[in-house]
């Protein structure tokens, strides 16, 4: 057990004289704890007014996506010794409105991911089985990109979308990758119209922070090159 201060993020949108300030609590953390686990204490220990999202505990749902110490990554997944620093700043995903405390407004994250039609569209109709099959090699051509949580700790630690908040963003570009990856999807074209725009793929610099922040280990800068050479592929005919 070690005594660590958590420095956290208040804001109340019923007091904006007072705005955004950060808040310390004393917290005797136990070996096994994560952030969430620490956020809890706090919240039913010392203060009740404390709001932060959180649901499955388990790194499924991806609500509780956070800053902590400058990182973006799901409190319910991070372990909050090997943090390996006794002063734990804690903070909402930079980017969104904030609505309270740790609390963010993820509608700009949902806008864009509708703008890549972030579903299977097929054109032909469906066999006599009623399904559409796949090979093992097409199956496998998703793996690394249907995993996505939506969580939004990509986006929020990008420096594209920091500088435009229409900008689609690497969740939603790893999602229109998802589909046009997919051998039963007959979409490319619709997937990737949103794309080619001042708000779409060209706007991404390949700065990598998009693969640095997704708490998946997911690859959305690889997924957006893929995407590029698509969109050329279908300027070119
Ligand atoms: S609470 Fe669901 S991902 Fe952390």
């Amino acid at each position: 057990m070690a005594t660590h201060a958590f420095k956290i993020n208040r804001y109340n949108p019923d007091d904006e004289r007072r705005g955004h300030y950060m808040q310390e609590y004393p917290l005797d953390v136990q070996k096994g704890w994560t952030i969430l686990d620490c956020l809890n204490e706090i919240k039913w220990k010392q203060d009740g007014s404390l709001t932060f999202r959180r649901s499955c505990r388990s790194g499924i749902c991806g609500s509780c996506a956070m800053t902590v110490n400058g990182v973006n990554m799901l409190a319910c997944e991070t372990q909050a010794l090997t943090l390996k620093s006794s002063t734990i700043v804690v903070e909402p995903l930079r980017g969104y409105p904030v609505i309270k405390d740790l609390v963010v407004d993820l509608e700009p994250l949902v806008e864009s991911l509708y703008a890549v039609k972030p579903y299977l569209i097929t054109k032909t109709p469906l066999p006599t089985d009623q399904e559409r099959f796949q090979s093992p090699e097409e199956r496998a051509k998703i793996d690394g990109l249907y995993e996505c949580i939506l969580c939004g700790a990509c986006t929020s630690s990008c420096p594209s979308f920091w500088a435009d908040k229409k900008y689609i963003g690497p969740h939603g570009f790893l999602k229109a990758y998802r589909f046009v990856a997919d051998s039963r999807d007959e979409g490319t074209r619709e997937h990737l119209e949103a794309l080619d725009d001042k708000h779409g793929l060209w706007r991404c610099h390949t700065i990598f922070n998009c693969v640095e922040a997704c708490p998946k280990d997911l690859n959305p800068t690889k997924a957006i090159s893929e995407l590029k050479k698509e969109l050329v592929r279908e300027k070119i005919g």
